[in-house]
């Protein structure tokens, strides 16, 4: 080595110099201005506010009811700001978003190793409340594992919430959801009282867990619990905040609350990359390459670590059951600020 090029004052500062234009050209590339942020935001709504495609779900009937043109976006920073446009007071019901929240309640309780020996940890491929699924799961039969973000798997973790009691189980999983979300969550009872009434399927997939031994006990009070959880009321600001928790090592960047242990958040966001958006999981990932989660209610978080929470609310769905109009605008909005984790720079 030449330890003179390393020595000399001058080729020192050169150094220096060429570090800290290095550096500040890295984050040219990378860290966009808060005007930046704003506008990619507003650009996204602008650009699909009158976007028609997709349809409500109609299976719980109280989705059916709900105002197809409601549309807010709301993203969230590493200092709490928030970006937004459109609407961000209205409430839908949380939905699948819960499932989320819910296996990061019984990774805080029983550790991560609980989820991934109980339910699993793989993509089913199949619809969110398939039954083949829960067959083709079966150890004998070869089949794949389940994950807690599909209802098989997310009864299941409902299940193993642990609390004294019913109400002491919701208590739980209600102070969970408010932690992440930065206030008191409310359930929207109309919604509860519409899924409650039709949710024969799910207390199927519900016993048929507990009759393959992944539930352990009470297998109906779990499948009720879990459509409590799916009722949840939230906004386009909530789940953001709620995204930007876990982009955040598990702390809310509003509130300044630890709600979940930063060790539990890569397990979290790894089942949200391989089954947050059901079986069009792997085109999400392809186009975004973040993880992520929709609700039948029409909201769909994003999280992108260390960087931003964004979520949007708009109940159209498509096909698969996700919102047509969030996952266009959250692509967008990766688009625009470029915070797609796999786009690696050429050095
Ligand atoms: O279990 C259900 O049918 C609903 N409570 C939740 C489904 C859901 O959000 C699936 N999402 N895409």
């Amino acid at each position: 080595m030449n330890k003179k090029l390393f020595c000399h004052p001058g080729r020192t500062r050169l150094l220096v110099l060429a570090v800290i234009l290095s550096a500040a050209l890295t984050s040219a590339v990378w860290a966009q201005t808060p005007a930046e942020i704003d506008a990619a935001v507003k650009a996204a709504y602008a650009k699909y506010k009158d976007l028609q495609e997709g349809k409500n779900a109609d299976y719980i009937p109280a989705l059916a009811k709900v105002d197809p043109n409601l549309f807010g976006i709301a993203v969230v920073g590493p200092d709490g700001k928030v970006y937004s446009a459109g609407d961000l007071a209205t409430e839908v019901s949380i939905q699948s978003i819960s499932k989320v929240f819910t296996m990061a309640l019984v990774m805080q309780q029983q550790g991560p190793a609980a989820i991934e020996k109980t339910i699993g940890v793989d993509a089913t491929g199949m619809r969110f409340n398939s039954i083949v699924a829960v067959e083709m799961a079966k150890k004998e039969l070869g089949g794949p594992e389940l994950n807690a973000l599909v209802n098989p798997g997310a009864i299941t973790s409902t299940s193993m919430v642990q609390g004294t009691s019913a109400d002491d189980i919701w208590a739980k999983i209600s102070a969970c959801y408010d932690d992440f979300a930065g206030r008191k969550l409310t359930v929207l009872e109309d919604v509860y009282k519409s899924e409650a009434e039709t949710n024969q399927r799910n207390q199927a997939i519900g016993m048929l867990m507990y009759a393959y031994g992944y539930i352990k006990d009470k297998p109906l009070q779990a499948t009720d619990i879990y459509t409590k959880q799916c009722s949840v009321g939230v906004n386009a600001k909530d789940l953001a905040c709620m995204a930007a928790t876990l982009a955040f090592g598990g702390k809310n960047p509003v509130t300044g609350k630890q709600a979940l242990d930063p060790r539990n958040v890569p397990y979290v966001l790894a089942v949200m990359a391989t089954a947050g958006l059901y079986d069009d999981s792997g085109k999400w990932l392809y186009h975004t390459g973040l993880p992520a989660k929709s609700g039948v209610g029409g909201g769909i978080i994003a999280v992108v670590p260390n960087r931003f929470g964004i979520a949007v609310v708009s109940p159209p769905l498509d096909d698969a059951g996700n919102s047509v109009r969030a996952q266009k605008a959250i692509t967008y909005i990766v688009e625009a600020l470029k915070l797609n984790p796999y786009a690696s720079m050429p050095k």
